[in-house]
């Protein structure tokens, strides 16, 4: 389908009006103006259709509008829009619960609710400090855990985000995350990748540059979202949760883009068989209203009255989407998730036969990564054809990002049909074939 040509006269007018008011620091990808949404379709301004392969960057896990989420918000609205979190109130505790019955732990959870994947994360830096009494945190490089100081440090992904904004939170120190398609550490014979890092951190990072007793947590993406839709190998997280508990730190996962059903189980850590201490949600948590947690282990949670609070959190209207999102994602789009994922990651291996481009294919239920190289044997990024592929598919009705250097991720909201998701690849084919000819 080829849409008029973008942005069309409505979009345009609005975009200009934008950039007069609103901060430049934002990273638009193309100039796609919101109308409205249903499901995994969106309308521009101008009346122009899309599919859509990134639900709002991994939000939109029930779909645009999803009429069981409208109704719970519509209903709380109507009763009370905020209370604060000094008070009580129902489907706040309602919620607590819920994410104590699905928390990825055998011991009962506690939950701090949050307004974005940000201030969770910061939540968790603070409670680590706190319960451990020590300072010191590991974190990721392509890490991504949102931008206000704490969470930023961590972040890794751009050197874009640090820039300027020094001195940052002290005490973080990185190691490579464990991508086996661009390995940079050496394995030892008997050892897979993962493993070979967590030695690493013990052998570089423990022992020559910070010790163990000194180290609260080591903060990690389950799967790693914006720096490149990385699946560790299954080798890493037990070796990093015994690492961890040898030496008392807690692990805490960061599962804002990859949990809450989206790879086809609540957390992406469920498929490594590891319990961490503590993770940190938000993203996909309630369809898109405000709404973060961190969720932890209640022996850990042990923070006094008035050392941790805020306005907003555990607002009644994101609690109460939050409720009607976490049924329908247990009731019909987690397994949705799985199937639709796997049938979509099985068509993307078979496209990379037809493409050359195509580096590598990678993906649990709908979290898929393809990442594009200039030449398979030295996997040199294709940064360039990568943002083709996205403008493209843009330009003929399908709304993509990418994440990584030269990756598109496919994260379309967990209620997309398999007819959908055919329409999809198929213009992501085209996309790609076009783009291979411009630049190929
Ligand atoms: C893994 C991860 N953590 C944290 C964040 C930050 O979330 P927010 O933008 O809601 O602050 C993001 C956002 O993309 C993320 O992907």
């Amino acid at each position: 389908m080829t849409q008029s040509s973008l942005p069309g006269p409505k979009a345009r007018a609005m975009i200009e009006r934008d950039h007069k008011v609103i901060s430049p620091s934002y990273p638009r990808g193309y100039p796609f103006v919101m109308d409205h949404g249903k499901g995994s379709e969106v309308w521009d301004v101008d009346g122009n259709r899309f599919l859509d392969f990134m639900g709002g960057i991994a939000v939109v896990s029930t779909g645009y509008s999803h009429p069981k989420v409208v109704k719970a918000v519509q209903e709380q609205a109507e009763k009370f829009l905020h209370i604060s979190s000094d008070f009580y109130h129902e489907n706040w505790v309602r919620l607590a619960e819920k994410l104590d019955e699905i928390a990825p732990f055998k011991e009962d959870a506690l939950s701090f609710m949050t307004n974005s994947g940000t201030e969770a994360v910061e939540t968790a830096i603070k409670l680590a400090r706190y319960h451990t009494k020590r300072t010191n945190f590991i974190g990721f490089t392509g890490a991504f855990h949102g931008r206000t100081m704490g969470a930023v440090t961590f972040t890794a992904s751009k050197a874009k985000y640090h820039g300027g904004f020094y001195p940052l939170m002290n005490g973080v120190t990185h190691a490579p995350f464990p991508n086996p398609y661009r390995p940079v550490l050496e394995r030892r014979k008997g050892e897979d990748y993962g493993e070979a890092t967590v030695r690493y951190i013990e052998e570089e990072i423990l022992n020559q540059i910070m010790p163990p007793k000194d180290v609260a947590g080591i903060l990690v993406e389950s799967i790693q979202g914006e720096g490149g839709y990385l699946i560790p190998p299954d080798g890493f997280f037990p070796a990093l949760r015994k690492l961890c508990s040898k030496h008392g730190i807690l692990l805490i996962v960061d599962e804002v883009q990859s949990g809450m059903g989206r790879t086809g189980k609540w957390w992406a850590i469920e498929h490594f068989g590891v319990e961490p201490d503590m993770l940190t949600s938000a993203k996909g948590i309630a369809s898109g209203l405000p709404l973060g947690a961190c969720i932890a282990r209640k022996s850990v949670m042990d923070w006094e009255i008035g050392t941790h609070g805020n306005t907003y959190g555990g607002n009644p209207i994101s609690c109460a989407a939050s409720l009607a999102t976490i049924e329908l994602i247990e009731t019909e789009f987690m397994k949705n998730a799985e199937v639709v994922g796997a049938y979509a990651l099985e068509a993307l291996k078979e496209m990379q036969m037809r493409h050359p481009s195509i580096g590598e294919v990678r993906g649990k239920g709908l979290m898929i990564g393809v990442e594009f190289v200039k030449d398979r044997e030295t996997k040199e990024p294709a940064k360039e054809l990568t943002d083709r592929v996205v403008d493209i598919g843009f330009e003929r009705g399908l709304l993509m990002l990418s994440c990584g250097k030269s990756v598109i991720r496919i994260a379309p909201p967990l209620s997309m049909s398999r007819s959908e998701m055919d329409e999809g690849l198929k213009l992501f084919e085209e996309a790609l074939t076009i783009a291979e000819k411009e630049l190929m």
